[in-house]
């Protein structure tokens, strides 16, 4: 019996959702940690943001070298490289030593001293955190994301939405979790580190063994290519990745998905300090909201995608229910029911993006160069991730008024709108 009948194809989609569970504990509950952090290190609020921009930033980047490697060496090395230095990297977090409360409130040269060493080891945090296991969460996200539809030709965008459901289910898994452990160790995060290091160490191992591209040529079993059209040219092939990156297409996509990341990042950050500051009694509840839409529509928009066949109405719908939902934020804010809804809209629609980006790559540039392609179109996200946070902050700071960076995302993503109605995929290459 050949291969392609006995390897479960649901393996390599396990293997997904084992993976971006792991970035999900790595990425999306960071929020929770700041204020330990600030009070274990003495760091201020902004020193300890900013690993959040560089790890943003390093993690969106490295997609792209993570994706080619995929398409060339296969994704279970990838993934089980970067799966190991993602977890090294967050476990060694724990290994930083917090200055002595004592010295720092005796004051004097003493008290100087611990407060360089506290920066010394905030570089260290950036190190470890930022730039390690962003780099190795990227070499863990991407490589599924290349692989689950070259076994799941029938089912594409919902074998995607697979592989990237665990970034929502991991946020959401690691709020209760680092809350656990912290009150359990006098107020301290660093054990977060240390326990969850570990347990991302097992789960990228496992996820590294459910990956595997599909023998050259795999069908599923009953399923054939669908015939192009008579009259036509017999056949087309995929876009080769230099081919890819040199369509316009491909470039107003990287725009469209910069606008949307950077809109949903600089919002989702103020969401809980907007619920607060707005007199709303349980803002918490708008955070998990989102959280559970943001990995909801991930595994649901895939099979209307599907169906559909093309991603462009959907896209179309769901950025101007973005741009609508921003407006409807602001008044929302003391009322918990709607400041909830339109939490959960906002997390429906920001998640959709990681479905539906893969699936038009796919569309448009066919499944050969998924790894490279979908990897540098990643990029915007990584860049988005950089600024989107800093300037929402910034923009409600200098403002004093939450108004501003709502509405600044509801102008940012009715320009994708307006891109997303020129955008037609490209022309079909005869192969
Ligand atoms: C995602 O949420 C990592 O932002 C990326 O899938």
């Amino acid at each position: 019996m050949s291969e392609q009948t006995t390897f479960p194809r649901w393996i390599p989609l396990l293997g997904g959702l084992l993976g971006s569970t792991t970035c999900g504990l790595l990425l999306y509950a960071f929020s929770k940690l700041i204020k330990p952090l600030m009070a274990e290190f003495g760091w201020a609020q902004t020193e300890v943001a900013f690993a959040y921009a560089i790890i943003c930033f390093v993690f969106g980047l490295m997609t792209f070298p993570g994706g080619k490697l995929s398409d060339k060496i296969g994704p279970r090395n990838v993934v089980f490289f970067g799966g190991l230095v993602l977890a090294l990297g967050f476990f060694l977090v724990s290994t930083l030593s917090p200055p002595d409360k004592a010295i720092l409130a005796a004051g004097g040269e003493a008290a100087i001293a611990a407060k360089e060493a506290a920066k010394t080891q905030l570089y260290l945090f950036y190190l470890y955190y930022g730039v390690l296991a962003g780099f190795g969460g990227a070499f863990v996200y991407l490589p599924p994301i290349a692989v689950a539809s070259k076994w799941w030709p029938d089912k594409k965008a919902m074998a995607t939405g697979f592989t990237v459901v665990g970034l929502g289910i991991g946020s959401f898994i690691m709020v209760p979790i680092a809350d656990k452990i912290i009150a359990a160790n006098n107020g301290s995060a660093l054990p977060v580190f240390y326990y969850v290091g570990i347990a991302m160490a097992v789960l990228v191992v496992l996820a590294a063994l459910c990956m595997k591209n599909p023998p050259a040529g795999y069908k599923p079993a009953g399923w054939n290519p669908p015939v192009p059209a008579a009259g036509g040219p017999k056949a087309f092939r995929d876009y080769t990745y230099e081919e890819a990156k040199k369509t316009p297409q491909f470039w107003l996509l990287w725009l469209v998905y910069f606008c949307g990341s950077f809109a949903g990042l600089m919002v989702i950050g103020l969401l809980a300090k907007f619920g607060g500051d707005a007199g709303n009694t349980n803002p918490g509840l708008a955070v998990q909201c989102l959280a559970v839409a943001n990995a909801a529509v991930r595994i649901l928009i895939g099979p209307i995608v599907d169906k559909l066949g093309g991603t462009k109405k959907v896209f179309i719908i769901l950025f101007s229910l973005q741009a609508i939902a921003m407006v409807a934020l602001y008044p929302s804010g003391s009322s918990t029911l709607l400041l909830s809804v339109t939490a959960a809209l906002i997390g429906w629609n920001y998640g959709a993006m990681f479905t539906l980006f893969p699936a038009t790559t796919l569309n448009y540039f066919g499944i050969t160069s998924q790894g490279s392609n979908y990897g540098l179109l990643f990029t915007a996200w990584g860049v988005a991730g950089l600024f989107g946070p800093t300037c929402g902050s910034k923009l409600q700071e200098i403002t004093k008024s939450f108004m501003t960076p709502f509405i600044a995302s509801a102008v940012i993503l009715a320009i994708a709108v307006i891109i997303l109605a020129t955008l037609k995929a490209p022309e079909k290459k005869h192969a």
